[in-house]
């Protein structure tokens, strides 16, 4: 069931989003499901102003983001793990050793896929936080991922690497054609999900996602099976709706 929101600035998307956060962060030990790329780097301003003015505690937060890029080390510039840390991490108190990122750029995927499964499974997700690709993918799971997938490793969409090209130099060369992610499956596990889209290139895929058959073809429709999911828009991206 999704609860639709349409805000007229990406601010206001981010006090939007930011309040639904808070309220998670009434639990006692709250865990957050988180996603990198544009659409949340308004979310997590507003956690780290709220943290640094009010004293908001991530203590006793445990996190575990999407994604992670194969092919790049664990600390290359692009990585989702340097991502995460320069956009939040390292601007509130959670501890080290309560984040969880796939693991990319090791020996053994299968393995790593296998363990960050495990460790998910001992949690149960109380707020997912997702963008949307262009091409309706959620995560990483690009269209055609099976809807039972868990954690796994895909190859990137044409489209999710020309997406992409923009953070490494405008040049899709660099982009690297594979990922590590979350399924479909492991997201749909959370207790309540929140997807933030902004821009015209994503009124299709957040079409599909609302309205369109629910089909493999566009992995994000997997939500209409979800129990509560907010989509927070701006206008471009609620146009087909
Ligand atoms: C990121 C992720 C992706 C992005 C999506 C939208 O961890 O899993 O699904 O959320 O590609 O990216 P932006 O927000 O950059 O448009």
């Amino acid at each position: 069931m999704f609860n639709i929101i349409i805000a007229d600035s990406y601010d206001k998307i981010s006090s939007e989003a930011f309040r639904i956060l808070k309220e998670i962060m009434l639990a006692d030990s709250p865990v957050l499901g988180l996603a990198t790329g544009s659409s949340p780097i308004g979310l997590y301003k507003k956690m780290i102003a709220d943290h640094n003015t009010n004293g908001t505690s991530y203590a006793k937060a445990i996190t575990f983001n999407l994604d992670e890029y194969i092919g790049i080390p664990a600390f290359h510039e692009q990585s989702y793990r340097s991502f995460m840390h320069e956009n939040l991490f390292d601007h509130i108190d959670i501890p080290e050793e309560n984040i969880y990122i796939p693991r990319g750029d090791g020996e053994d995927h299968a393995a790593d896929c296998a363990a960050y499964e495990a460790e998910l499974a001992k949690y149960h997700i109380d707020l997912q936080i997702l963008g949307i690709g262009s091409d309706g993918h959620i995560g990483f799971n690009e269209p055609g991922t099976s809807f039972d997938s868990l954690t796994h490793v895909t190859d990137l969409a044409e489209q999710t690497r020309k997406d992409n090209a923009r953070f490494f130099d405008d040049d899709i060369g660099q982009v690297p054609s594979q990922a590590v992610t979350m399924g479909l499956a492991s997201i749909m596990k959370a207790r309540k999900i929140l997807v933030i889209a902004c821009g015209a290139n994503k009124a299709e895929a957040v079409y599909g996602m609302i309205k369109g058959p629910q089909s493999e073809e566009c992995p994000a429709s997997i939500l209409q099976s979800h129990d509560d999911v907010t989509v927070i828009l701006d206008k471009e991206a609620a146009v087909r709706l």
